[in-house]
């Protein structure tokens, strides 16, 4: 039987990846599925959170009952969803594909095609959402304990996950971070996952290749201690 240890404690997850509209047809997407944000919705509500789901585009994904979810298409729905959301909360765990860019401009009518070439796309920077949590709770603007990142990293030759993870820990300064190791079945698309979960005490300790509710187990333990310590 899983632990009740999440009663009384309110949860939010954000899942899945955004969709930045170009004109009224056309979008920037990203290939995130959404699994790991609701596997990690589902067990939180297993253990008896009151969840709620600041959800994406994903795969076609049935939302965990007992959840409330919440949708939000871009970054910018996504950012003001959960500023919203995550005030008062016990936690939030960023499981997002955030779209880190946006086209400059919405056309207003589709682009049409022609024998010129098109324009160039100009981008322009989404905010980090994670980062404006953590920078809101330090402000005094955001009252939530424990705010989790998520990170997903190819081993580069001289440099492992781990390394990548700690620099990202600290530049996020988040509480914890959830660091995949990206490739032979991990993160996005994969049913599976595994790597490291790094805690800003400086707490590191490997997560076994598994599912995602597996890897959504080992990080609801993690943010139920720390939420019991307090
Ligand atoms: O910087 P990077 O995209 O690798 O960081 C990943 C973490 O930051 C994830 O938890 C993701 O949800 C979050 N993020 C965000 N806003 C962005 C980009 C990433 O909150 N614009």
């Amino acid at each position: 039987a899983l632990p009740h240890d999440l009663a009384g404690r309110r949860v939010v997850v954000s899942a899945g990846g955004n969709r930045e509209p170009l004109d009224p047809v056309r979008y920037l997407g990203n290939r995130s599925s959404g699994r790991q944000g609701y596997a990690l919705a589902r067990v939180a509500a297993h253990r008896g959170a009151d969840v709620t789901l600041v959800a994406a585009y994903t795969a076609d994904l049935a939302p965990p009952a007992g959840v409330r979810v919440v949708r939000a298409g871009t970054a910018q729905e996504m950012r003001a969803a959960l500023l919203a959301e995550s005030d008062g909360a016990d936690a939030v765990v960023m499981a997002a594909a955030v779209a880190d860019f946006r086209p400059e401009s919405l056309a207003e009518h589709k682009i049409k095609k022609s024998d010129q070439d098109p324009d160039p796309v100009k981008l322009t920077r989404n905010p980090d959402i994670l980062a404006e949590l953590v920078q809101a709770r330090r402000d005094g603007r955001l009252r939530v304990p424990v705010i989790v990142g998520f990170a997903a990293e190819t081993g580069d030759p001289g440099t492992t996950v781990l390394d990548y993870g700690r620099a990202k820990l600290a530049r996020k300064a988040c509480d914890l971070l959830v660091v995949n190791a990206v490739g032979e079945g991990g993160a996005f698309e994969g049913e599976d996952n595994g790597g490291w979960l790094l805690a800003a005490d400086g707490a590191e300790s490997p997560i076994r290749h598994g599912s995602k509710s597996l890897l959504a187990s080992t990080l609801w333990d993690a943010v139920s201690l720390r939420l019991g310590r307090q």
